[in-house]
């Protein structure tokens, strides 16, 4: 039986490269749900919507043209047949998507979408709501987390390996106002589910954290 997989957590915690190696171990699909709110940012902004216009992003959301498509290790994501991957990783896209994710029109918007896209289960799909609102039933959840200063640290090791040019101290300042904005919206906010097993990869490597996730799903799946 192939379950859906969820894994929530706060921004640096890990989830990406988690979910890509546990849903290859799995040999499940990915579905990265960050990568949708970051295309209704990126479009808002191609069009000159303001983010804080919940009605406009709600438009947008509703109407997203989004395709994922794995080429080699990659997740490419196409926003109406376009390729942008890179362009939805910017620090200022990763502040707009925070952004639009607290009007309800665009969660709201992109429930469907992401439930079609998970639909038949064998997947992993990371985000924040993904446990609690957008896949309750899911045959396993986690809910994974480190301390905000290891995540500041990966995200500067992340970035300086595109060749951006970081400032260590804004990076930590922009992942709290982001994990605050994101844990304090009115509207499924970023909280572990009930059912969720919490998951601290401070102190674990990929490996550690991957290999202890995959032998849960495995139990569950065998049971279900
Ligand atoms: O995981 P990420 O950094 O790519 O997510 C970008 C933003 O999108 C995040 O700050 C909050 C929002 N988001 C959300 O509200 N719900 C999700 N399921 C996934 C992401």
């Amino acid at each position: 039986m192939k379950l859906v997989v969820t894994i929530d957590g706060p921004a640096g915690a890990g989830k990406s490269s988690v979910a890509k190696a546990l849903a290859r171990r799995l040999g499940y699909r990915l579905l990265d749900t960050g990568a949708i709110y970051r295309s209704v940012a990126l479009t808002a902004k191609q069009r000159g919507i303001d983010w804080k216009d919940g009605a406009a992003c709600g438009a947008i959301a509703a109407a997203l043209d989004i395709k994922f498509d794995f080429v080699g290790d990659n997740n490419c994501v196409y926003l109406g047949g376009e390729d942008s991957s890179s362009a939805i990783r910017t620090p200022e896209i990763s502040q707009g998507a925070s952004i639009v994710s607290a009007h309800p029109e665009v969660r709201h918007g992109l429930l469907e979408l992401q439930r079609r896209l998970g639909a038949g289960g064998g997947v992993v799909v990371e985000g924040r709501d993904t446990g609690t609102v957008v896949f309750p039933q899911a045959g396993a959840k986690f809910f994974l987390t480190a301390t905000d200063a290891e995540r500041a640290r990966r995200r500067v090791a992340e970035l300086q390996a595109t060749g951006t040019p970081v400032d260590p101290a804004r990076v930590l300042a922009e992942i709290r106002e982001r994990d605050h904005r994101d844990a304090s919206r009115d509207i499924a906010p970023m909280v572990p589910a009930n059912d969720a097993v919490l998951v601290d990869s401070s102190a674990q490597t990929l490996e550690e954290v991957v290999d202890s996730l995959a032998k849960l799903v495995e139990i569950r799946a065998a049971g279900s």
